[in-house]
């Protein structure tokens, strides 16, 4: 990019206050980077547009002048997809963040994209609804982020991905224009669904300026039951009994190593007299008799499968949160070994066998190397945390970890499964995207990118080049 920062900020002092420009050297840290701390930011600085009209302002001054945006939200995500390093004016969203309307009889509420998760989850609860997209990071995230990475997250068995829950979506495009996705609409049969495209591009393709997001009926009672297991194999098998007899909402799994990161980390108790290899949590409504007794019969049956060998389950709300800390403090518990993130996902018909390729991969490599491994195996999703040991150099940390990396994408590749399954591609995963998607997708992801962003200011170098 040829021009200067003083040249740009004083160009988008004229569609922007100049308040609302920032190029400080701790804002551009701050904005310009993302959780997965990749690189350093560096960023040219950050502009805080408050309408749509700025917005496209933005757009078109970027257009004009050629220089790259990089869209901002709460930036937790974990792939590069939100850092600002080659000199990008970064478009924070932060304050754009008013929930614009709602509807009770549609369920469906408005709101700019700078709404925080967790306040779009209390606007539902004080309407007697539950917006049911929920991960670690709701308290900081922002729904048009979400909305960009197509955020999972704990409930996606039951509720499906963000994909799921928005029923519309206003974009500004890569030229600048504006256009309005669906409309709230349930039923909309007239072609191509534009929306479902610049959901999950990743700010790729244009930003996200207005949402229109679903709610739904809150679930009632929610009981957590957490066993211990001897192998892995078992995971897969206590999941089939338990979906026999209860829609579940969640059904997570985790390693011993994790569980002992957790322990050590957040200085609990373990609610075992041991460690086991594997733990599963299963949560699901309890809101009668029927389910209590479905839930102990499917627990009984594992255990006299062998499956499972001990669990306990929740008494009440407190209970069930202290069970989730099992599973929901791994990532803080062990953030301080630097890990090595992979996010990966196959059918989940196909999770044990896949599974079990995997810890004979992990098993060829360096053992001071610990994997952690857990996930949502309840929509097939497995995480795999490599951690670093405290005498290996970081560089050659990476280098391993990359090789094994490889060898987990070929596996992957395999069981024609995803090298992303809900931390998005970002620049991480970019060198192998190939691993998921054939050169004919990418070729035609790249069309789609020229189409509303022939300029290629849009999040330049992230997810796919053209
Ligand atoms: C989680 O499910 O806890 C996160 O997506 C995993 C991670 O931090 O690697
Ligand atoms: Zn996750």
């Amino acid at each position: 990019m040829s021009w200067t920062t003083k040249e740009i900020v004083d160009q988008l002092a004229k569609v922007v206050e100049p308040s609302r420009i920032k190029i400080g050297a701790d804002d551009l840290q701050f904005y310009g980077n993302d959780w997965s701390n990749l690189s350093k930011p560096n960023p040219c600085a950050i502009v805080f547009p408050t309408s749509i009209k700025e917005v496209q302002a933005i757009v078109g001054l970027a257009n004009k002048l050629n220089f790259p945006l990089v869209p901002s939200g709460g930036r937790t995500g974990l792939s590069g997809g939100a850092l600002a390093k080659d000199r990008e004016l970064v478009v924070s969203f932060d304050l754009m963040n008013k929930i614009l309307g709602f509807n009770k009889s549609d369920a469906l509420v408005s709101c700019q994209p700078g709404v925080v998760t967790q306040v779009l989850k209390d606007f539902a609860e004080s309407k007697g609804l539950f917006y049911p997209v929920d991960f670690a990071s709701v308290g900081s995230s922002q729904v048009g982020g979400n909305a960009a990475t197509n955020a999972g997250g704990v409930n996606v068995l039951r509720y499906g991905m963000t994909r799921d829950w928005i029923e519309g979506i206003k974009v500004v495009t890569g030229m600048g224009e504006l256009l309005e996705l669906n409309r709230g609409l349930k039923k909309n049969a007239t072609g191509f669904d534009f929306r479902h495209l610049f959901i999950g591009s990743e700010g790729t393709l244009g930003l996200i300026v207005e949402l229109v997001v679903e709610l739904t009926n809150p679930p009632k009672d929610l009981n957590v039951m957490l066993m211990g297991l001897k192998s892995i194999e078992h995971t897969t098998q206590v999941l089939a009994v338990f979906k026999e007899k209860l829609d579940l909402t969640a059904f997570e799994f985790f390693s011993d190593i994790a569980m002992k990161k957790v322990l050590e980390g957040k200085k609990l108790r373990n609610p075992f007299d041991h460690i086991f290899p594997f733990y599963v949590l299963a949560e699901f409504e309890s809101y009668s008799e029927v389910q209590l007794n479905a839930a102990s019969e499917s627990f009984e049956r594992c255990i006299d499968f062998g499956y499972a060998v001990e669990g306990v389950v929740s008494q009440n709300q407190r209970q069930a949160r202290e069970l989730w800390e099992f599973r929901e403090g791994i990532t803080e518990s062990i953030a301080s070994y630097e890990p090595f993130k992979s996010d990966v996902s196959c059918r989940i018909s196909q999770t044990p066998a896949f599974l079990c390729n995997l810890e004979e991969i992990l098993n060829g490599f360096d053992p001071k190397i610990e994997a952690v491994l857990f996930g949502h195996l309840g929509d097939g999703n497995i995480h795999i945390n490599l951690l670093k040991p405290t005498k290996m150099d970081s560089e050659e940390f990476r280098e391993v970890c990359k090789i094994i990396s490889e060898s987990i994408f070929n596996l992957v590749k395999s069981f024609g499964g995803s090298i992303s399954a809900e931390h998005g591609i970002g620049l991480t995963k970019k060198p192998y995207l190939n691993y998921s998607r054939s050169e004919v997708e990418l070729d035609y992801m790249r069309g789609v990118k020229r189409l509303f962003d022939p300029n290629n200011i849009m999040n330049p170098g992230k997810l796919i080049d053209i």
